[in-house]
């Protein structure tokens, strides 16, 4: 059994998961995965390749190869972070191969955290339920849709991206309806999870809460 402290922080695109597991890592010097830049790296070969990130088979051997090619910068690769991207993340996901082969991977990233850290923070969809169901603490985070999208809109408008407000909301939209409803690995929170709607919240506000969970769960 490994020693090392997990934390799972699971949730919806926009919540503010991604920003809440960063912040914490940092603070505890725990390492950290940000899970959806997984598939969304799998999607984005698939695209780039001029293929449907539909394709089982062919998805399922990127996913594989991930295992043992994959470096750390792959995934720092700004261009992931388009809805493009996130769509054809979604779609790889949805497939049960190819969760089942980024299972792994995951979860020594949990086990044996680079860098000799005390501790993991994974971030994604289904760590408190799948990749992770030990962990030591369970977030799942979520927002209203329109708050969200509305986050999301502004993050891509501060970076020039060019899209509108009614596109992000509805790629946002269709995002969440595939992530919930797919057999594999749905997105929910896991039944001992805490559950943090941050809508009305800033990221201080989520980060004070959280931080305090850990104290009292961790001891830390
Ligand atoms: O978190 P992010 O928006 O980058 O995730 C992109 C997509 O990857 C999600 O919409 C979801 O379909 C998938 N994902 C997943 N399980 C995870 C993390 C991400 O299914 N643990």
């Amino acid at each position: 059994m490994s020693t090392e402290k997990v934390i799972a922080v699971d949730g919806t695109a926009a919540s503010g998961k991604g920003t809440l597991a960063k912040r914490l890592a940092k603070e505890l010097g725990f390492a950290y995965l940000d899970t959806g830049k997984l598939y969304r790296y799998v999607g984005a070969r698939l695209l780039a390749r001029g293929v449907d990130p539909q394709d089982e088979a062919e998805a399922i051997a990127v996913a594989q190869g991930l295992n043992t090619t994959l470096k750390p910068e792959d995934l720092q690769d700004p261009a992931l972070g388009s809805d493009e991207n996130g769509q054809a993340a979604s779609k790889v996901a949805a497939l049960t191969g190819v969760r089942t082969a980024l299972l792994d991977y995951q979860q020594n990233f949990a086990k044996t955290p680079p860098g000799g850290a005390s501790g993991a923070i994974l971030d994604g969809r289904d760590i408190g339920t799948v990749i992770c169901p030990d962990a030591d603490l369970k977030l799942y985070i979520d927002a209203n849709l329109e708050i969200r999208a509305q986050r999301r809109f502004k993050e891509l408008q501060s970076k020039g991206i060019s899209v509108t407000y009614d596109a992000v909301l509805a790629d946002m939209l269709e995002r969440d309806k595939r992530d919930s409803s797919r057999a594999t690995a749905p997105m929910k929170p896991a039944d001992d999870a805490i559950v943090l709607d941050t809508s009305t919240m800033s990221a201080d506000d989520v980060f004070d809460k959280v931080r305090s969970a850990v104290t009292d769960r961790l001891g830390i």
